[in-house]
């Protein structure tokens, strides 16, 4: 599989936030203190790092040699996860697991598809949980609306970067997650949402931009420093005062089945 975020697992490490403590104690709750967790499309290991502590295994598994080298790094001392080079389209070769997460991973694939075949893997009782950005049911996949972001799209569209690149089946067909796993075997959801507020400057808006697989340094290729460049510009010309704030609002979107 093509590696969609090229160069970009250091920034993406560095600069996208976290999902917050509350999210992640909220997830280990669901998934039980005995589970054991396979973490699909893991990246740096946003979730598996701050979750393996509170699991009993973690098996996180990503396409990009990039992002599981960063996780390696950045688990330092923590034992009980597994990094795994896999993707959606090989969940048979992985070594057995009873809890899935994904945070941020599932537009990347063949939604149904996986869920059918996690529905053949999972034990009774096994649950499939989703954490990423809120929003509302059936509103179309947008950025979230946050301050500087037209400057950021303006920026990106002189670099004929975009956006719409991203995300391919839930562009394909605009479904809420949330709906594909109404219709799922995994059609029981439990929905919390965990809001917290967040400060940038401006170099942490450019090494978030950095961590999209639209605008990866892979993508901007020798562009690289004229991007950063422009686009730090045009962030403090919208904004001398250089910060800007954010409500950042989490989704845990816990799906189960029905008792059969
Ligand atoms: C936006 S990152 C999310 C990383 C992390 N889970 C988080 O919550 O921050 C999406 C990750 O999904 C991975 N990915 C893309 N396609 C995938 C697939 N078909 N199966 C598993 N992972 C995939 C990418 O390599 C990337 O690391």
């Amino acid at each position: 599989m093509e590696d969609l975020f090229g160069g970009a697992a250091p920034y993406y490490a560095r600069y996208r936030p976290g999902y917050g403590q509350a999210a992640i104690e909220h997830l280990a709750e669901t998934l039980g203190a005995d589970s054991r967790v396979l973490d699909l499309g893991c990246g740096p290991g946003t979730i598996a790092i701050p979750l393996a502590p509170r699991v009993k295994a973690v098996l996180a598994v990503d396409p990009a040699q990039e992002m599981l080298a960063e996780g390696r790094r950045r688990a330092g001392s923590v034992t009980n996860i597994a990094w795994l080079r896999g993707d959606s389209t090989a969940l048979r070769a992985l070594p057995p697991f009873d809890r899935v997460v994904m945070g941020r991973s599932f537009h990347w694939m063949d939604r149904r598809a996986v869920l059918i075949e996690l529905d053949e893997l999972l034990p009774a009782g096994g649950a499939v949980a989703l954490i990423g950005p809120s929003r509302q049911q059936g509103e179309p996949w947008q950025p979230d609306a946050q301050p500087w972001q037209p400057v950021e799209r303006r920026v990106c569209e002189e670099f004929r970067l975009d956006i719409h690149t991203a995300a391919t089946s839930f562009h394909a067909t605009g479904e809420h997650h949330r709906d594909v796993l109404a219709a799922s075997p995994f059609s029981i959801l439990d929905s919390r949402v965990f809001t917290r507020r967040l400060t940038w400057d401006v170099d942490g808006l450019v090494g978030l931009q950095l961590s999209y697989s639209y605008s990866s340094p892979a993508r901007l290729g020798d562009r690289l420093p004229a991007f950063m460049q422009a686009l730090r510009q045009a962030l403090l010309a919208d904004n001398p005062a250089g910060r800007w704030e954010q409500e950042l609002a989490t989704e845990v979107l816990v799906a189960r089945r029905s008792e059969r």
